[in-house]
C-alpha cells in the first residue's frame, strides 16, 4: 500500500492544490511514484496535471470509484496526466469533474465515509506516495480522504482566518477521526505556510503560526511568487527558467515531505 497524505484546509484558496501538485513533482523528480488523488469536484488538481475533461467523452473519475463503493474500484480510474516532462510518467491522477458533488447525497448513508478506503483497497499498492487533494471543507469528501489517509498535511496562509481553521483540522484529526471515521493512527505531519510576503502582518501571523504549530510548521515556507500561479494555470510542470525559484523552494519543501511522512 502507498503511504497516503491529505492535504487540507477548510479554508479555500490557501494553496493545497498548488502544494499536492508541486509535492507530487518534487517526489517524482526524487523517483518516487505517485498518485494524485483529486477529492475536490472544483478538479483543480486535475487540471493543473494536465488532464482535459471532456464533457462527450465517459472519462472515468475517482467519483464512480467512490460510487461503486467495491474493493479496488480506483483502479479503473487512474489516468497518466498530461506534462511533458520526463518525471512526469511517475505520477498517475484519479481525476474529478464537478461530478463529485454527486458523492455528497450518499454522507448520510451508513457507513459512507469508508468508500474511498474501499475503493484503494489494493489500487494503489505500485505507488510510494497518495495524495489526497482536498476541497475546503471538512465535511464528507475530506472525511472520505480522511478515513483513507495514514497523514495529514495543513497548508495554510499567514492569515488569521487560515490559521484558526487550521487549528481546526487538527482538533479534527485528533479527536474526531479515531471516533467517527474509525481512524485512530492519522497524524498530522506538518503545516505549510504558503504565499508568505513580506509585509508586518504577514510577518506576525507567520510568528503566530509558528507558536501555535512548533516544530509542525514545514521549511521552508512558500514565498508569494506570480511565477507559480502562472505554471498551475498552464498546466505547466515547473521546468520554465522563470519558476526556478519556485521549483527550488518546491524541492526543498520535499525534502521536508521526505523526512517527515514515513514511507510506506
Ligand atoms: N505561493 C503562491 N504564489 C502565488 N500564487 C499562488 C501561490 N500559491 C497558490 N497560488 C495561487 O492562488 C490560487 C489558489 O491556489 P490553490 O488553488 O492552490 O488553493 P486551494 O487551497 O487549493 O484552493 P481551493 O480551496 O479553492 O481548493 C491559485 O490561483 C494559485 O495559482
Ligand atoms: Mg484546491
Amino acid at each position: 500500500m502507498a503511504r497516503r497524505v491529505a492535504i487540507v484546509n477548510n479554508k479555500g484558496g490557501v494553496g493545497k492544490t498548488t502544494t499536492v501538485v508541486r509535492l507530487a513533482e518534487g517526489l517524482a523528480k526524487e523517483g518516487k511514484k505517485v498518485l494524485v488523488v483529486d477529492m475536490d469536484p472544483q478538479g483543480n488538481a486535475s487540471e493543473m496535471l494536465g488532464w482535459v475533461h471532456d464533457p462527450a467523452q465517459k472519462q472515468p473519475t475517482i467519483s464512480q470509484a467512490i460510487k461503486a463503493n467495491t474493493e479496488g474500484a480506483a483502479r479503473g480510474v487512474i489516468q497518466p496526466i498530461g506534462w511533458d516532462a520526463l518525471y512526469a510518467e511517475r505520477i498517475a491522477l484519479a481525476p474529478a469533474t464537478l461530478h463529485l458533488e454527486n458523492r455528497m447525497a450518499e454522507a448520510g448513508l451508513s457507513g459512507a465515509w469508508r468508500r474511498l478506503l474501499t475503493a484503494l483497497e489494493g489500487a494503489d499498492d505500485h505507488f510510494d506516495f497518495t495524495l489526497f487533494d482536498c476541497p475546503p471543507s471538512v465535511f464528507h469528501l475530506t472525511q472520505l480522504a480522511l478515513a483513507a489517509a495514514h497523514d495529514v498535511v495543513i497548508v495554510t496562509e499567514a492569515d488569521i482566518y487560515a490559521i484558526e481553521a487550521a487549528k481546526r483540522i487538527r482538533v479534527f484529526v485528533e479527536e474526531r477521526a479515531p471516533r467517527d471515521l474509525a481512524n485512530a493512527t492519522l497524524s498530522l505531519r506538518g503545516v505549510v505556510i504558503n504565499a508568505l510576503t513580506s509585509t508586518a502582518v504577514q510577518t506576525e501571523q507567520r510568528d503566530s503560526a509558528r507558536r501555535i504549530f512548533g516544530d509542525l510548521i514545514w521549511d521552508p515556507s512558500i514565498r508569494h511568487r506570480t511565477a507559480l500561479a502562472e505554471a498551475g494555470t498552464d498546466a505547466a510542470p515547473l521546468t520554465d527558467a522563470r519558476c526556478a525559484e519556485p521549483r527550488a523552494m518546491f524541492e526543498l519543501l520535499t525534502q521536508t515531505f521526505l523526512k517527515a511522512v514515513p514511507s510506506a
